[in-house]
C-alpha cells in the first residue's frame, strides 16, 4: 500500500463545496467524486457494524445511520456522503409488508397487483420516519461542509417491487399492469410519487443538501412509454421538493435513450450509467444540466494503471462540459476492492486540480 496523496481542503459548509458548485454549475476547485453504495459490503468497517443487524432494522437505527453513511467519506475522502437507508424503507414505514433479502434484494410479501391492494399504500407521514430526521441531523452536524445526499427510488422502481413482489429482469407483470391498466397504474405511480416526495422533503428539511432519485430500472421502457406512463410521476416528485432549491439528480440504468426526458422530468443533474460516453449522455441531456458519471463499476477489478486510463476516458470526455460530478455508472460491487477506490478519488482530484 502506497501513501495517500494529500487530500483537497474540506469545504468550511457544504455550499462551498466542489459538489455543490459542480450541481450549480459554478467553477470547481476540482470535480467531485462520489459513488453510488459508497456505503456497504466493499468496506470491512461496514461488515463489522452490520454484523447480526438486519438491513432494514440497520435503517431505522440514527446512530449506525450515521456510522455508516460516515464511513466511506472518512475512508475514500469523497466530496459528498449519501445517507444510508433504502429505497423501500418508506413503504416498509407505511406499513408494506416487506424484507430485504440477502444477496436478492427488496421482497414483498403480498404484491400489488389490483385496486384493493393499492387502497392499503396509504400516504407517508413524516412522523413515520422520525428516524431519519433524528439521523439527518446527527449527519448534518458530523458532516461539517461535506454535503448530505438525500435519496429516494423512483415511482416505477418502486411500483416494479410492489408489482412483482420482488427483483425482476423483465417488469412483467408491472407492464401488464401498465398497458392492460392504465387507470391502476396511474394511481399506483401517483400514489407512489407523494410518498416519495415525503420521503425527500424529511431529508431536505432535516439538513440535506442535495436529493437524488433513483429510477434504477426505468432503462427498461421505451421512451415513448417512459414519457407518457412514467414522467408524470417522477415529475410530481421533482415539483414537490423544487420550491427548497436544493440540487435534484435524476439517475437510472441502462437510460440511455431516456437521459433527454430524465432531464425534462424537473432534474437539474442527470445521472448516466457507463453504455453512453459522457459527452454523448451531456448531449441528449441538453444544455444547462451537469451530468453525473459514468465509470462501470467493473473496471475497479482491473488493474491500477487500467483504471486510470478508464476514468481519464471520463474526465477528457468531461472537457468543455457545463459541469461533472464524478461517479460510476451504478453502485459499487459488493466485492471492490476499497483501496481501488480510495485511490481513484485521489486520481481524479489530482488530475482535475485548478
Ligand atoms: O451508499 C449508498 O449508496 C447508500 C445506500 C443505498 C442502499 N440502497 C443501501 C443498501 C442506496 C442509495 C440504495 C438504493 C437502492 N436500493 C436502489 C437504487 C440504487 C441502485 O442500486 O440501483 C435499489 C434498486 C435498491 C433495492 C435494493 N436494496 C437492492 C437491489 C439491494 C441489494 C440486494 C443484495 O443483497 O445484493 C438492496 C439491499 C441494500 N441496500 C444493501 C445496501 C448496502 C445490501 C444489503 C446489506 O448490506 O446487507
Amino acid at each position: 500500500n502506497d501513501p495517500q496523496p494529500p487530500q483537497p481542503v474540506r469545504p468550511a459548509a457544504p455550499q462551498d463545496s466542489a459538489f455543490l458548485k459542480a450541481c450549480r454549475r459554478e467553477p470547481v476547485p476540482h470535480t467531485p467524486v462520489w459513488f453510488m453504495r459508497q456505503a456497504g459490503r466493499s468496506l470491512p468497517e461496514y461488515r463489522k457494524v452490520r454484523e447480526g443487524i438486519a438491513m432494514l432494522d440497520s435503517c431505522m437505527r440514527p446512530e449506525l445511520v450515521t456510522e455508516i453513511t460516515l464511513q466511506p467519506v472518512r475512508r475514500h475522502h469523497v466530496d459528498a456522503a449519501i445517507y444510508f437507508s433504502d429505497i423501500v424503507v418508506p413503504l416498509k414505514a407505511i406499513g408494506v409488508d416487506l424484507d430485504i433479502k440477502p444477496g436478492v434484494g427488496p421482497v414483498v410479501a403480498q404484491p400489488v397487483r389490483t385496486r384493493a391492494d393499492l387502497e392499503r399504500l396509504r400516504p407517508l407521514e413524516p412522523d413515520d420516519v422520525g428516524y431519519v430526521t433524528e439521523a439527518v441531523r446527527l449527519l448534518v452536524r458530523e458532516l461539517g461542509g461535506t454535503p448530505l445526499i438525500g435519496f429516494a427510488g423512483a415511482p416505477f422502481t418502486l411500483a416494479s417491487y410492489l408489482v412483482e413482489g420482488g427483483p425482476s429482469r423483465n417488469h412483467e407483470r408491472t407492464k401488464a399492469m401498465m398497458y392492460g391498466d392504465p387507470e391502476l397504474w396511474a394511481a399506483l405511480l401517483d400514489r407512489l410519487a407523494v410518498i416519495t416526495g415525503t420521503f425527500l422533503k424529511v431529508q431536505i428539511e432535516a439538513g440535506a443538501s442535495a436529493v437524488q432519485l433513483f429510477d434504477s430500472w426505468a432503462g427498461a421502457l421505451s421512451e415513448a412509454d417512459y414519457r407518457s406512463s412514467v414522467m408524470p410521476a417522477s415529475a410530481k416528485v421533482f415539483e414537490s421538493v423544487a420550491h427548497y432549491g436544493v440540487p435534484r439528480i435524476h439517475f437510472g440504468v441502462g437510460t440511455g435513450e431516456l437521459l433527454g426526458a430524465m432531464g425534462e422530468a424537473g432534474a437539474d443533474v442527470v445521472g448516466a450509467d457507463w453504455r453512453v460516453p459522457l459527452d454523448e449522455a451531456a448531449r441528449r441531456i441538453g444544455p444547462g444540466k451537469p451530468v453525473q458519471g459514468n465509470l462501470d463499476p467493473a473496471v475497479l477489478f482491473a488493474p491500477r494503471d487500467a483504471v486510470e486510463a478508464q476514468a481519464r476516458r471520463v474526465l477528457d470526455a468531461a472537457r468543455g462540459l457545463e459541469g461533472h460530478i464524478f461517479n460510476l455508472g451504478h453502485g459499487v460491487l459488493p466485492e471492490t476492492d476499497p483501496d481501488a477506490l480510495t485511490r481513484l478519488v485521489a486520481y481524479v482530484h489530482e488530475q482535475t486540480e485548478r
